[in-house]
């Protein structure tokens, strides 16, 4: 979980740099141009099938160890007061991915599908299909929504995913859980403010 989490964190950040330069004034090219380099380069298509190979491991092994929790403790305990040592979305980590997931799932069914698999028509590009969606209100809605819950999966995650890997010292965790909640701030609001610009800049 660790390792695959920790890959797709790079992804994000990276994904965040490309997705930033929707933002730049020359009506998409540097979006466009960025995004045709990445489907062009062979190596980054490696990288892309492990993203892909890297999604479904965390998927497959948050099932497995959801499974496993419930069957270490098929009886609850009698007296259990969670909230007194522990966060709601530290606690519901599954919750919070699947909803990320469902997010993916229709996130690639409109770019990814439409751009690698369909196939743009002549006259269209990414970057004005991506400003296009944007325009929709409950379109910016559900990114949003998504984003959030993102960051807070994130901001339990990184930090979980260092003391999993045994990098854990009284000494380095409380910088090891403020960089984690940093990377998570800076990755939801970066993602956030894009759909804002787009929707309120180019409507
Ligand atoms: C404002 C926010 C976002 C925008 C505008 C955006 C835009 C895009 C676009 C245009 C593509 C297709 C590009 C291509 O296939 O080369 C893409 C692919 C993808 N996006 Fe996003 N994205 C955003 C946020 C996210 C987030 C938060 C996640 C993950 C939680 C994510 C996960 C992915 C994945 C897994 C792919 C396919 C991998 C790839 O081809 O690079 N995206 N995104």
């Amino acid at each position: 979980m660790a390792l695959t989490g920790l890959f797709l964190v790079v992804f994000l950040l990276e994904h965040l740099y490309g997705n930033l330069l929707l933002l730049k004034p020359d009506g998409g090219a540097a979006f466009n141009e960025y995004s045709h380099n990445m489907t062009s380069n062979v190596f980054i298509r490696i990288v892309e099938i492990l993203l892909f190979l890297g999604i479904l491991a965390h998927v497959v092994n948050a099932l497995r160890l959801t499974i496993e929790n419930k069957k270490a403790r098929p009886v609850k305990y009698a007296v259990n007061k969670p909230a007194a040592n522990s966060s709601w979305f530290s606690r519901n980590m599954g919750l919070t991915g699947s909803i990320i997931l469902v997010f993916i799932v229709i996130h690639l069914s409109d770019y990814f599908f439409e751009y690698r698999v369909e196939g743009l028509d002549g006259d269209e590009t990414i970057y004005g299909e991506v400003i296009e969606s944007f325009k929709n209100l409950w379109y910016v809605i559900i990114y949003i929504v998504a984003f959030i819950f993102l960051g807070f999966h994130l901001n339990h995650a990184i930090q979980s995913a260092f003391q999993t890997l045994g990098i854990n010292h009284p000494k380095y965790n409380p910088i090891i859980k403020k960089t984690g909640a940093a990377l998570a701030f800076i990755i939801t609001i970066g993602f956030t403010f894009i759909p804002l610009y787009i929707y309120f800049t180019m409507h």
